[in-house]
């Protein structure tokens, strides 16, 4: 399972203080920050895309998390600019070849995640756990932040942990990512999550000012 680790959703950061909210992350060791890259065909929203990621590039040195809600993500692969440290998250339903999409992934030595809709089934994941590095449950449908948590989702993340298990693949890394409140954090780490996307539902609740209070709450609920 690993240590608990905490990815900052920059989808709800303001563009008007982003230096400050930066600062912030840095002094409080976030680990990565989560960009929610959205084509408007895959998800139905437009989001973050390349030129936010080089401008974030030259703001800070904080890993990235880049989940790309994106059609066909292996022909743009390229674009982003993919660091060894990153992480990068592609979606089971956006590609044909799922397998062929992961291998293009591989010269990145980017960590390689699957990413899965709330009603994407899990049994699809046997053949691909030789090609990831980590699981990207989705606990909202994605394209939009302030979602309410879709309930199978959690007793979801409990199957996934014994999936792993009886695969013995306990070292595929689970990422949660919608509505992670402290207390679904915390049941999901119960259920083995370790990568916890942080949202309004969390850090960025109420204004600038809490946001360090925020991150303490947190990292409380998944220590
Ligand atoms: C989904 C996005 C958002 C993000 C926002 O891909 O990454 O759901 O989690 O956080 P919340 O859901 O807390 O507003
Ligand atoms: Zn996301």
């Amino acid at each position: 399972m690993g240590k608990s680790r905490i990815s900052a959703s920059m989808m709800c950061a303001d563009l008007s203080n982003l230096t400050e909210v930066i600062k912030i992350f840095e002094e409080e060791g976030i680990d990565y920050l989560h960009v929610d890259v959205m084509d408007g065909e895959f998800v139905p929203n437009f989001g973050l895309g390349v030129d936010y990621i080089r401008g974030l590039r030259n703001l800070t040195n904080i890993p990235l998390d880049l989940h790309l809600m994106i059609k066909d993500p292996e022909y743009k692969l390229q674009w982003i600019g993919i660091k060894e440290t990153d992480i990068v998250s592609i979606h089971y339903e956006s590609t044909y070849q799922v397998q062929r999409a992961l291998d293009w992934m591989k010269p990145f030595n980017c960590k390689r995640f699957l990413a899965i809709n709330p009603a994407t089934p899990i049994c699809m994941l046997e053949e691909v756990l030789d090609y990831i590095d980590g699981i990207n449950l989705l606990m909202v449908n994605p394209g939009f932040a302030g979602q309410k948590i879709v309930e199978s989702t959690l007793k979801k993340a409990e199957n996934i942990q014994k999936f792993l298990k009886e695969n013995n693949k306990e070292n595929i890394v689970v990422e949660v990512d919608g509505n992670i409140t402290t207390e679904n954090a915390k049941k999901l780490k119960n259920f083995g999550a370790s990568i916890f996307v942080a949202g309004t539902s969390s850090i960025f609740r109420n204004s600038i000012n809490d946001y360090k209070d925020n991150i303490k709450k947190l990292r409380n609920a998944i220590e």
